[in-house]
Order: C-alpha cells, then structure tokens, then sequence
C-alpha cells in the first residue's frame, strides 16, 4: 500500500503520518505547499506520480471564527477541495478517508450525535466541512469520512496548549462552561486511522461510509481546562491560575458553536474493532508532551 497524505503538516496530519510510518506503510506526506487541495492540477500530478493505492484527507481550513468573514477560504478549501480530492480518486479507483467535524451539528440533540442524524451547522466552518462530505458522499463509494471532535495533540495549535500557554503567563481566566463535547487526542485518532488503513489493505472492501471517533465522556470547556491544569500541576508542580467558569453568551465570538456536540462513536468500534478512550486518559501524556517540549509557545 502506498498512503498519500494531504494536509500532512497539520495537528492531525503529522500524528497520522507517524502512525502510518510506525506501522511500516508506505507514506507519502504532502503539506500544503507540496499539495494544494484547491488546485485541480496539483492534484492531479501528484496522483499520477505517486500513484497511491489510498489518499487520507486531513487538510482543511479549521478556523471556526476567520471562517465567518474569509467563507470564499473555507468553502474553497474544505467543499470545492473536498470535491476536487473525491474526483481524482474516482477517476483513479482510489478509496479515500477524508475528516470531518462535530461542527456539522446544530448541538440541540442534547444526547450523543449518530451518524444517521441530519446534519445542520451553525456556521461557515460547519457548513463548508458538510459541504465537503456531501463532494466526497456523492461522487465516491469507497470512502470513509471520520468526523471527530475538540482535537488537540502535541502538534499545530489546539485548547490545551492554549490553556497551558495563558496558565504559564499567569493569566486568570474565564472559560465557558456551557458548550458541550469530547475531547480527543490526536494521536489516538491517527492510531484508529491506521487500524482502518490496515483494514483496507488487508481485506480491500470494509464497510465504507461515514463514522464518529472521538474521546469517550462528554465535558464542558471549563471543565476540560480545570482538568489541564490539575494534570499540569501533578506532574510538573506548574502554579495554576484562577479560573472561572463563564457563560457562552458572556464570551461572544464571530462563529456559533453548538452547545452540546458529543458523537455516539459505537459504529466504528463495530465495524472496525476501533474502541474510544475516556477522554482524561490520553490527556495527561499529552499535557506532559507540551511541558516537557515547551510547544505551548508555538
Ligand atoms: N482542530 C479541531 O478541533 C478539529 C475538530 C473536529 C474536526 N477537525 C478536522 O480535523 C481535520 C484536521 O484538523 P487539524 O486540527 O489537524 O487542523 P490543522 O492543524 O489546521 O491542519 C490542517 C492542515 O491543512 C492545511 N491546509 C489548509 N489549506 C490547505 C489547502 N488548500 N491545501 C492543502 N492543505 C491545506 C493547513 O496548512 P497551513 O497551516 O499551511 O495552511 C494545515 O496543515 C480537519 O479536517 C478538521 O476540519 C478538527
């Protein structure tokens, strides 16, 4: 199997690339200035001179607030990007796994979103990464689309690396405590995207469609960075600042966020074997990750 990888510098690409190379794949990982998921011609380029036997997808405009007043971006990247990907792997007969969002939800479900509720996004981000599972849904049949939640990871910028860096500035903070959803660790993402890659290469055919991963456990975002800062101050003794729990309406931002967002992640454990971790267990490896590298900064 030869693995071309799109968006291989970001948070999530560069774990999934390790987690391909450590399971002796063959990767190829393109970043965005080798690989532009907006130009037609680059794309199809690099497929006829790597001629990769699977694409994974992981390149995507991920800013929720620039998306509101920069749509032509996030469209252009995350639907017509999306659509331009799913084409060259229909014309080549190559089956794509591409990434999506919690954000595809409106959040007024109140319990774990499945795969088979309607989507209805709340903002540009949301609607350009719906946008772009429907360019895939549409013109592929051998695909799977993961859409995962609250990432974060020792890589690119993330909440717990944000928490860390304004806890290490002395800041006291307020965090909103009614918005909803799963923290999960990157590199237990990627882990569950090379159980899929392997799947493929072994039996070419598993149950195509779209999936949730995600941490297992639903938290609020004030929750989420008390517990940062409880694991930081374990293993580090880091001082930790005061912080205060806010409601959404009290901290506005351009973008709507829903207020409760957690997937129901037991279709891919049955197709796949791929089984979630509560959310607090990958955190605190990751949490001494970033201490310990000092990527806070970054
Ligand atoms: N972060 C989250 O909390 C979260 C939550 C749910 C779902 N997701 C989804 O998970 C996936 C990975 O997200 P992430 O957190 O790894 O985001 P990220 O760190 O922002 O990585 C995205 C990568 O895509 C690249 N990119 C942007 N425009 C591109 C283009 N036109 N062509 C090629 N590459 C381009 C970026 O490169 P530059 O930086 O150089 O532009 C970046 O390296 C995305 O599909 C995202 O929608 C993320």
């Amino acid at each position: 199997m030869r693995i071309l990888v799109a968006g291989a510098n970001g948070q999530l690409g560069r774990e999934i690339v390790e987690h391909l190379q450590q399971s002796a794949i063959d990767v190829v990982p393109l970043a965005h200035r080798q690989l532009d998921i907006t130009d037609e011609i680059q794309i199809r380029n690099c497929i006829s001179t790597i001629r990769p036997t699977l694409v994974v997808n992981s390149a995507a405009y991920t800013n929720v607030d620039d998306a509101e007043t920069e749509q032509h971006i996030a469209y252009a990247v995350n639907q017509k990007g999306a659509g331009l990907i799913a084409d060259a792997c229909m014309k080549g007969g190559i089956p794509l796994i591409h990434i999506s969002t919690d954000f595809v939800f409106d959040g007024r479900k109140g319990t774990p979103y499945t795969e088979s509720d309607s989507v209805c996004p709340l903002g540009v981000y949301g609607k350009s990464k719906a946008d772009g599972e429907r360019e895939i849904t549409t013109r592929l049949r051998e695909y799977i689309i993961i859409r995962t939640s609250w990432l974060y990871g020792v890589y690119g910028h993330n909440f717990v690396k944000t928490m860390i860096r304004l806890g290490k500035e002395g800041s006291e903070l307020s965090v909103v405590s009614d918005q909803f959803g799963s923290p999960t660790c990157a590199a237990d993402l990627a882990e569950a995207i090379a159980t899929i890659v392997r799947k493929i290469g072994i039996d070419g055919n598993p149950a195509w469609g779209i999936y949730h991963y995600s941490g297992k456990g639903v938290t609020s975002w004030f929750d989420f960075a008390v517990t940062i800062f409880r694991m930081a101050r374990q293993r580090h003794k880091t001082g930790a600042p005061a912080i205060h729990p806010i409601s959404a309406s009290q901290y506005p931002t351009k973008a709507k966020r829903p207020e409760y967002s957690a997937l129901d992640c037991s279709k891919i454990t049955n197709a796949f074997g791929i089984k979630t971790k509560p959310w607090k267990e990958s955190l605190a490896a990751v949490v001494h990750q970033i201490l310990i590298k000092k990527t806070y900064t970054a």
